[in-house]
């Protein structure tokens, strides 16, 4: 595995894999690897001739400057583990390059980053959008992946693709979870162990929320509260949101009948967490198929 820092290094070896015909898997990530980036990392290798992983953190995205600071930050650890995994490019820019003096232009995907994570902490889908942008560009992959587990992202990085014009291939892949189902979490390091503890409310509120479903509820709202209810039952947790969405356009939908996503967020102690499920609609009981009945025949 080659590290790289300068942009036009990176371009430059690229280049001459695109030249070479070679096809070029991207994974953007902001480091402190845990399986579910190396999931990412594992399935662009799979996919194409080379892995490019790029280790940034932005601040740009980061709407509280203590979180940044506090973000966890291990390097040598990061550059070891994707080197296991078969990266060929591990990409690890300064803040200088991706933002020189000057620097004067903003992504924004509006309609989709105006709610939810968009709503918690301003001005951060516009970080987001603006790095993954750059990184699109300059990595000119043919394709690039990213976690579901950020479900709003996912969907904020396949509207810019496709509205850029970016020839790069945008793929969401399942969340990895710990085996009591709290999704994996560059930020779950900094829970102390009530807060580990009480941090599986999320999950819970989400297979909750199917449990619900398979009743036959279909209504959004009833599930919505039904994963309310069991957030705010924790003590330790602070809800933000559980709401029930569209998948693509996040907009509320009445009934999940047609496809939807559970999302939920709320704040352990320091530490803000997300998580997210798509629901599986199940036919209300009036609906069901009506029972057989059993034909009496005439002794
Ligand atoms: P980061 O939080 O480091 O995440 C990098 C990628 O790993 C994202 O696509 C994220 O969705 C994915 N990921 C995180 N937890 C996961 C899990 N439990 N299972 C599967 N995938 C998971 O997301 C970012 O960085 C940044 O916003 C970035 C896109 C790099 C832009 O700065």
């Amino acid at each position: 595995m080659q590290t790289i820092t300068g942009i036009a290094e990176l371009r430059a070896a690229l280049n001459d894999a695109r030249r070479a015909s070679r096809t070029i898997g991207l994974v953007p990530t902001m480091g402190a690897f845990h399986e579910g980036h190396l999931s990412l990392m594992r399935r662009a290798k799979a996919e194409n001739d080379l892995a490019v992983v790029t280790l940034f953190v932005n601040p740009t995205q980061f709407n509280d400057s203590d979180d940044f600071d506090r973000y966890p930050r291990d390097p040598a650890r990061d550059a070891q583990l994707a080197e296991a995994e078969g990266v060929d490019f591990l990409f690890t820019p300064t803040p200088d390059a991706m933002y020189p003096n000057g620097f004067d232009t903003v992504v924004v995907v509006r309609a989709l980053s105006e709610r939810l994570e968009g709503a918690s902490r301003p001005g951060h889908f516009a970080g987001v959008s603006t790095v993954v942008a750059k990184l699109l560009n300059l990595a000119g992959s043919d394709r690039a992946y990213f976690g579901e587990k950020d479900w709003q992202q996912l969907q904020i990085v396949k509207a810019l693709a496709r509205d850029l014009d970016i020839p790069t291939e945008i793929i969401g892949l399942p969340t990895l979870r710990e085996p009591d189902g709290l999704a994996l979490s560059s930020r779950n390091v900094r829970l102390a162990p009530d807060q580990r503890r009480a941090a599986l409310a999320l999950s819970s509120a989400l297979d909750n929320a199917q449990s619900i479903a398979d009743t036959g509820v279909q209504d959004a709202s009833q599930i919505a509260a039904g994963m309310r209810r069991t957030i705010e039952a924790q003590p330790l947790a602070r809800i933000d949101y559980a709401v029930v969405v569209h998948p693509e356009t996040l907009q509320e939908v009445a009934t999940i009948e047609n496809g939807a996503v559970a999302l939920v967020a709320a704040a352990f102690g320091p530490v803000r967490l997300i998580d997210n499920r798509l629901l599986r609609a199940s036919a209300p009981p009036d609906k069901k198929a009506p029972a057989l009945e059993v034909p009496v025949y005439p002794e």
